[in-house]
């Protein structure tokens, strides 16, 4: 077996001037190979001062312990801020606490065999979308599942399919956003003070009002069908009348349309990122992609039989532990802390990151292997408790955590029943970090269609 690809790292010291034009390109081979096994690490900048925290100790503290200590960094809401207003990715304190207790309802698991329909005719569409495609000529996939994911949201969040008008132009919208804004999530390692505009590019707020602009109107409609009494009963209408348990306040509309930004913004790179990822690595490891085709051609498409594909989503899992599409999180320090030993200052920003932790050498087994095998052992499964968090973890874990994870299988399932995945060897996909862990130059594989 061929090992997935990995980015190349950096010589372990250069200048803080080369280090910041590498960053810039990348995150990831921006950063030392010796940061796979370090606990932590500390980053000096004329301005703050940064830890990366790979010790899993630490990031429980931070996440779990006393996360209301580590806020959400400052420098990182920037450049969100105009998309995002005041969701729930970007606040902190008590307004972050309440809009969770009205958010969190609609994911509870009860509510996911109610998305599952949803995202099973997103599936079906998506099988469609790819026949033509699938003539064994090479193809950059990394579209196609985003058009997926796309599809995912808004069949569940408003009942209406991408290629609705307002859907398609909401989506072609944030393509534009991401395009204009490429690396939003890393201002913590640049060194500037923190009113220093970083990475704006001029369309970028013009684009962030037109997504406004759309998101409000599907919001308004909403708004309207709940009062006559004939709204769909999907996520958007559940988040839209759940009341505050503590305060009886329910979200005004300026409010639901942050909420919606960040339910497609956060729901479906991310997805759209993990499922070319795992489509990747089941071209690298045919066998493991016949296991998959089985179990989703022994599948009855039912929500009650979903347990049966469990190598999927032991494939599915290892994906985002190789592949986490939120590479890193950025917290800081409030009060003076002692991190390992030293002595941390406030306002200091504390790096989080999946991709480190999850190929921790001193943790993981063959860290760089594709092994979904490894989720089913007793080693495996202690690793994971250590040191696996693609979804984060603590009170603010992605509330999309347990959708996504069905969503990934139904997708999966779906896509591997119809078709075969097989590399281009000469054009390799390179990981590098933007909002989520995609392609340098897209994800180049052969559609066939599978005729078993
Ligand atoms: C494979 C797919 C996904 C991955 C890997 C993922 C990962 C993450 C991670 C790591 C965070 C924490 C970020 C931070 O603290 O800085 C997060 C937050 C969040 N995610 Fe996800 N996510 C996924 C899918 C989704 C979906 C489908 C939704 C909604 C439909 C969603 C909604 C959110 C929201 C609202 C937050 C902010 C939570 C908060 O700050 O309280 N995510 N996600």
């Amino acid at each position: 077996m061929s090992q997935p690809v990995k980015p190349a790292s950096r010589p372990d010291k250069v200048s803080l001037w080369r280090y910041m034009r590498l960053f810039r390109a990348d995150i990831l081979s921006a950063q030392p190979a010796k940061l796979y096994r370090a606990w932590m690490a500390e980053f000096r900048t004329p301005f703050f001062r940064s830890y990366m925290i790979n010790d899993p100790a630490l990031i429980d503290l931070v996440l779990k312990e006393r996360p209301d200590d580590f806020p959400k960094s400052e420098r990182i809401g920037a450049g969100l801020r105009p998309l995002l207003g005041n969701s729930v990715f970007l606040t902190n304190g008590e307004t972050w606490k309440r809009q969770r207790r009205i958010i969190d309802p609609a994911f509870e698991g009860g509510r996911l065999r109610e998305s599952f329909a949803a995202m099973h005719a997103a599936g079906q569409a998506a099988v469609a979308r790819l026949a033509p495609l699938a003539d064994g000529q090479p193809q950059d996939i990394e579209p196609e599942t985003s058009h997926a994911a796309a599809d995912v949201i808004f069949r569940t969040l408003f009942s209406i399919p991408i290629n609705d008008q307002v859907a398609t132009e909401v989506f072609d919208e944030f393509r534009r956003y991401q395009r204009s804004q490429p690396i939003l999530n890393l201002a913590a390692f640049v060194p500037g003070p923190r009113w220093m505009p970083r990475f704006f590019k001029s369309d970028t707020r013009r684009t962030a009002q037109r997504i406004r602009a759309l998101i409000t109107g599907l919001t308004q409609d909403r708004l309207t069908a709940i009062a006559a009494g004939h709204a769909p009963d999907d996520l958007a209408t559940k988040i839209m009348t759940t009341a505050d348990p503590e305060t009886g306040e329910t979200f005004d509309l300026d409010e639901m349309v942050d909420q919606v930004a960040i339910f497609f913004l956060a729901g479906h790179e991310t997805s759209a990122a993990a499922l070319a990822w795992t489509l990747y690595l089941l071209a690298l490891n045919p066998d493991w992609q016949d296991r998959v085709a089985t179990e989703a051609r022994d599948w009855d498409g039912g929500f009650a039989t979903l347990s049966s594909l469990h190598g999927t989503r032991d494939v599915f899992r290892e994906a985002l532990r190789l592949y986490p599409p939120v590479p890193m999180m950025v917290r800081q320090t409030t009060t003076p802390e002692v991190f390992r030993d030293r002595p941390v200052r406030p306002g200091s920003q504390v790096v989080l990151s999946p991709w480190h932790l999850h190929r921790q050498t001193r943790i993981w087994d063959r860290p760089d292997d594709f092994d979904p095998a490894r989720w089913q052992t007793k080693d495996g499964k202690a690793q994971q408790r250590l040191a696996y968090m693609p979804f984060s973890a603590g009170p603010r874990v992605c509330t999309g955590a347990g959708f996504a994870m069905l969503e990934g299988v139904v997708i999966l399932a779906q896509l591997l029943r119809a078709y075969q995945f097989e590399l281009v060897p000469d054009r390799l996909p390179v990981p590098v970090a933007h909002l989520t862990v995609r392609t340098r130059s897209g994800m180049w594989l052969r559609i066939k269609q599978r005729n078993d």
